[in-house]
């Protein structure tokens, strides 16, 4: 719904905008143009569609969102309709630290970010999906089907800290975030930080992108992924869920 509407604003400010002088009319279409708010063709479309944004695709799967939902026989309890075979071991080291109040859960299990690590553990295959199309288990291009398989130690892109979050490679489960952003804690009003005034009360504190920062980033409270990233919309790379330019993403949150 949100993303259909933005996109017949940005339509309406296309077409008003050609009374515009012709330069401001090519710079709003390209802004219009360059800002496709949706998952086809950007780095989460593994179909045999994507034009190129990323090495992992399919050479026999047309659809998109079958890499990570389908409408049936979805995995049991798994939201949203969730489509992809989920990490066997989900127990990952979490970042702490002497001035971390909040108690991350190193058990993913049942949360929104095992279903991130589900391709970003760097081990778990990308084309493990539960209902498949009338192809099968998708064929992927090169043979490459893991995160891990690009992105390892001693590799050519080693340097680049790449999509390989979780740090599992050639069959090795590394299960490891200490030294990413702390996930799968509870952030709510109580939250000692936000009785000091260094964190922003998440159940009054706009979000930015419409609501509070409980409703549009947190899930039951709880932060994940999710809240920093939108897996469906390439706008502000990363995937991120609003542009983090003069760090606005980190002081939704941070009272800093
Ligand atoms: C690379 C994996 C991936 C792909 C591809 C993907 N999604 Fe999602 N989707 C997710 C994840 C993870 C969540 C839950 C976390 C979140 O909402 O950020 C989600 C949540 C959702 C939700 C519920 C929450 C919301 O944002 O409304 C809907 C509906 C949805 N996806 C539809 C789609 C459709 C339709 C497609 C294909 C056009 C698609 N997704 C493609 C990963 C994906
Ligand atoms: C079906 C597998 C899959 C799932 C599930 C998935 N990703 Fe990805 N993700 C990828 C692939 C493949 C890439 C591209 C890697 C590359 O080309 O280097 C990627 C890239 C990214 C990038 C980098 C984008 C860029 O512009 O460089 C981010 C950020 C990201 N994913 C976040 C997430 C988050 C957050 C979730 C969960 C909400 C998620 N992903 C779920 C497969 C997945
Ligand atoms: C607190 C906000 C926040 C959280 C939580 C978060 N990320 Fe990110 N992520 C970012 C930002 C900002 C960037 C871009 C800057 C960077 O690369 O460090 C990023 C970058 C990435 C990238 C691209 C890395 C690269 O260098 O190309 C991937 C992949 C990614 N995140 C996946 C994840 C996954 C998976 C999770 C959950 C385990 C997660 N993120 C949790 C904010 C966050
Ligand atoms: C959705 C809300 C949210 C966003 C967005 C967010 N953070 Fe956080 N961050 C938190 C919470 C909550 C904690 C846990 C604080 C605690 O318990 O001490 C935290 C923890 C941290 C910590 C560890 C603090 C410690 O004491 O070790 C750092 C550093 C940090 N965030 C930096 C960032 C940066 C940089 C960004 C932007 C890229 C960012 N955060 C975005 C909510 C957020």
């Amino acid at each position: 719904m949100n993303r259909a509407f933005a996109f017949t604003a940005n339509i309406k400010t296309a077409a008003t905008s050609m009374r515009l002088p012709t330069i401001v009319v090519g710079m709003i279409f390209s802004v219009w143009m360059g800002t496709a708010q949706t998952v086809v063709n950007s780095k989460h479309d593994l179909s045999t569609g994507n034009t190129g944004t990323t090495q992992w695709q399919s050479t026999n799967e047309s659809q998109v969102c079958i890499f990570c939902h389908t409408p049936h026989k979805s995995i049991p309890g798994v939201k949203p309709l969730w489509n992809k075979s989920l990490p066997s071991n989900t127990t990952f080291s979490v970042y702490s630290s002497p001035t971390l109040d909040a108690t991350p859960n190193p058990n993913l299990a049942g949360s929104y970010s095992l279903l991130c690590l589900s391709c970003h553990d760097g081990v778990t295959a990308m084309n493990a999906l539960v209902n498949t199309s009338t192809v099968g288990q998708p064929a992927m291009a090169g043979n490459y089907t893991k995160l891990g398989q690009v992105y390892y130690p001693g590799s050519i892109f080693a340097e680049f800290p790449g999509a390989n979050i979780g740090e599992g490679y050639g069959g090795v489960i590394s299960n490891n975030l200490s030294n990413d952003h702390p996930i799968n804690f509870v952030y709510d009003p109580a939250h000692p930080d936000v009785t000091k005034g260094t964190l922003h009360n998440p159940d009054t504190q706009p979000s930015g992108i419409g609501g509070t920062v409980s409703q549009k980033m947190l899930y039951d409270h709880v932060l994940e992924c999710s809240s920093c990233h939108n897996p469906h919309n390439p706008t502000h790379a990363p995937f991120l869920k609003k542009s983090n330019s003069n760090s606005s993403l980190c002081l939704t949150c941070h009272n800093k």
